[in-house]
């Protein structure tokens, strides 16, 4: 590793966000990693690029844009506002967020495979795969739906059955059919291009043992090696979004081969944009080829989740060994988001997106310290558990770092007209400066979690020192005058420290601070540097205010309500399968693969009788429904289900129900439960009844 004081040339990456949804909790873990990372390295004066772009290509998103008329250009601009807009929400600071539909990645890509092809490792093969015959189009396994093989559930897609977890091949399933037509699949033969993945694998195993992995990801590598390395198939047959193949006709890049491209489009871009001067500073003159040539003495690092493996530590590095390009310094793999425990959910309210937390909380920087507070540099899952968000946030923030100047700043400005006198030496103070070191350190290994607790440790001390002195009672007293502007003085050197330090993580909260203490931004070579006597700060204005927990409540409660009546989306299914094809889990965060039977069983489902059905002033989607399922009182539950039922139509009918599920508190009530319904794309929802016979209260299992 490099002394703090050479400066480096970095490069930094975060994976490419699908365009075809709303960037969620989840996605945030890893570009509030990426961007504390990324300011922090900048703070100590390298030279840092950090660069993403939306991940635009491929099936999902060209079917999805026609459902909704609109050509797939038009979608993916869309989204390209609604994605910036919530990554400046949440403060990542980007140097270019691009497109990988754009023409530097074309001219990359075909570039790219231009030079695997004269190095060999291109080969054509033909295979046979579904085809729709109305839709006149090849199928994704994943938009083949058929009765699972195994346990006969019907509609399971065309890799994996959701009810018995079996996974299979599409040809396998029984009474196959398109999810785009509905039209029985026939099968095709075509000519794919593959990769030559086999023929890279001394290559591949020399450099996932370089040091540039995780531990945890080496051995990941290690399985996958002993498995053997099949051919990667990169070609993908009209009508396809995406860039052509050159000289082959009809035939287009997978999704996934110009995906990592786009790191280096992106990069492209914002040289040519520092050409041209557009960002007014000194990166002007930018240059592509020394970051991306053989042996660049560059650094380049890409943060990732740990479910896209598989892409970053084989198929990348070998896509730049043999285009003759440099690899990277180090694959960064973070874990996965749980919320309260548990995957995050839609039911449960917990599938949150970036949005709806800014529309509720509002401030991003509490959601970046508490993760900042979780991460650490393994793979493991990090848990945002609500209830401690808002008390571990309420405490550390409010009640430990923004204190140390509230409880001091009033007198410095009312009593000293601003003026700080700080004591020649304050053991307190040298304590907080000698950690520079080790915080730096924590920070550089992304050991965010270390770097927070010893922080918290340093605002302890403060808050010791201050509470010690207690200012207020000197306020009060004769001739203490001098003492209590050196006291307050010192609790906010010890402020501008910590501030400092919190920086990478709080990077607006620290500007204002910076203003508030008349301070250049902060740089962690001015951790040396003191507020020296007569320097004059600002008025104090209060700077963060509480979480309160009826915020969660709300945030909550707004993604049930409207995500109860919208049907989920299949996962990002075709580009996930390159994985299932190398028998790698689905590390997918939204839904579990499988269950337990004992999994199964906690859930109690009953024949419940509606009672009575009515509307709910105020309520868009939802129904209030009264349930017999023969206790002494019926539940009262809540349904999205408004825009399918009158409800008058529904008094007397038997359903099924979730009766063990823990009553919630809605907006316009308690909810003691759940009805089921099926809805998709076709329509719904539609509620289930029970065979004639069936008894209010019955168990159904
Ligand atoms: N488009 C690909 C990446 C291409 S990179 C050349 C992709 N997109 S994604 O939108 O599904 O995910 C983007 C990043 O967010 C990935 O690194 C993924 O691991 C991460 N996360 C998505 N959901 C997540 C959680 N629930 N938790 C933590 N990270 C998650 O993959
Ligand atoms: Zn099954």
């Amino acid at each position: 590793m490099a002394t703090p004081n050479s400066p480096r040339k970095i490069l930094v990456t975060s994976a490419l966000p699908y365009a075809n949804g709303s960037i969620h909790l989840g996605h945030l873990v890893e570009y509030i990693q990426t961007d504390i990372w990324v300011r922090f390295q900048k703070m100590q004066g390298h030279t840092v690029h950090y660069v993403c772009a939306d991940d635009t290509h491929g099936t999902p998103i060209m079917l999805r844009a026609e459902k909704e008329g609109i050509t797939p250009e038009t979608l993916i601009a869309n989204v390209h506002k609604e994605h910036s807009a919530d990554f400046s929400g949440f403060l990542i600071g980007f140097d270019n967020y691009y497109s990988t539909n754009a023409p530097e990645n074309k001219a990359l890509s075909q570039g790219i495979y231009n030079k695997l092809k004269a190095a060999g490792k291109i080969a054509t093969k033909t295979i046979e795969q579904f085809y729709d015959p109305v839709k006149n189009m090849f199928l994704p396994d994943r938009f083949i739906k058929g009765e699972c093989p195994k346990c006969h559930a019907k509609d399971q897609y065309g890799d994996s059955c959701e009810v018995c977890g079996a996974t299979y091949n599409p040809t396998e399933l029984i009474n196959a059919y398109s999810a785009v037509s509905g039209a029985a699949p026939v099968r095709k033969e075509t000519e794919h291009y593959f990769f030559k993945l086999s023929d890279c694998e001394d290559f591949l195993k020399a450099w996932t043992r370089s040091g540039t992995l995780q531990g945890e990801a080496a051995n990941k590598m290690g399985e996958w090696f002993e498995n053997g390395l099949n051919d990667w198939d990169i070609s993908r047959d009209a009508p396809y979004f995406g860039f052509e193949i050159p000289d082959a006709p009809g035939k287009y890049f997978y999704v996934w081969l110009d995906a990592p491209i786009g790191y280096m489009a992106s990069f492209k871009k914002l040289c040519a944009m520092s050409q041209q001067g557009a960002d007014g500073n000194q990166k002007v003159g930018l240059d592509f080829d020394e970051y991306w040539k053989q042996d660049s003495a560059t650094e380049l690092y890409h943060f990732i989740g740990k479910d896209i493996l598989y892409f970053h530590a084989l198929f990348w590095p070998a896509t730049l060994e043999f285009s003759g390009h440099r690899k990277p310094t180090q694959i960064f793999a973070h874990g996965f988001l749980t919320v309260n425990g548990e995957k995050m959910s839609k039911s449960r309210g917990t599938f949150i997106t970036a949005r709806s937390y800014l529309d509720h909380i509002k401030n991003p920087e509490y959601l970046r310290y508490y993760y900042a507070a979780k991460l650490n540099s393994t793979m493991e899952d990090i848990d945002l558990n609500l209830e401690d968000f808002v008390a571990r946030v309420n405490s550390d923030l409010v009640g430990k770092y923004i204190n140390i100047a509230s409880r001091t700043a009033g007198f410095i400005n009312k009593r000293f007209d601003g003026k700080l006198n700080p004591s020649a030496n304050n053991a307190v103070i040298a304590e907080i400066k000698a950690a520079a070191p080790l915080l730096a350190d924590s920070y550089a290994e992304r050991e965010y979690g270390k770097a927070l607790r010893e922080i918290m440790r340093l605002a302890d001390l403060a808050n010791g020192f201050v509470a010690d002195k207690a200012p207020w009672v000197l306020a009060k007293q004769e001739g203490q005058d001098a003492l209590l502007q050196e006291v307050c003085s010192d609790a906010l050197e010890m402020f501008r420290l910590l501030t400092l330090y919190l920086k990478p993580v709080l990077p607006k909260l620290a500007g204002e601070v910076e203003q508030f203490l008349n301070v250049a931004p902060l740089t962690w070579a001015v951790v040396d540097a003191s507020l020296s006597a007569q320097h004059s700060i600002n008025a104090y204005a209060h700077l963060i205010t509480r979480i309160e927990p009826k915020q969660i409540e709300a945030l909550t409660e707004a993604n049930k309500e409207s995500l109860q009546a919208t049907p989920v989306p299949p996962a990002h299914s075709e580009q996930r399968h390159a994985q299932h094809q190398q028998n790698e889990a689905n590390a997918s965060a939204e839904e579990p693969a499988y269950i337990s039977i004992e999994d199964f069983t906690k859930v109690d489902l009953r024949i419940a009788k509606i009672v009575n059905a009515e509307h709910v002033e105020g309520a868009e989607k939802l129904l209030k429904l009264s349930l017999d399922i023969g206790e002494e009182k019926p539940r009262q539950v809540f349904a999205g289900i408004k825009s399918a039922y009158d409800p008058a139509t529904l008094i007397g009918r038997l359903t099924v129900m979730v009766a063990n599920l823990a009553p919630r508190k809605m907006k316009f009530g308690m909810s003691e439960g759940m009805v089921l319904a099926a809805s998709d794309e076709r329509g719904g929802p539609y509620i289930l009844s029970p065979d004639n016979g069936a008894q209010p209260g019955m168990r159904v299992k």
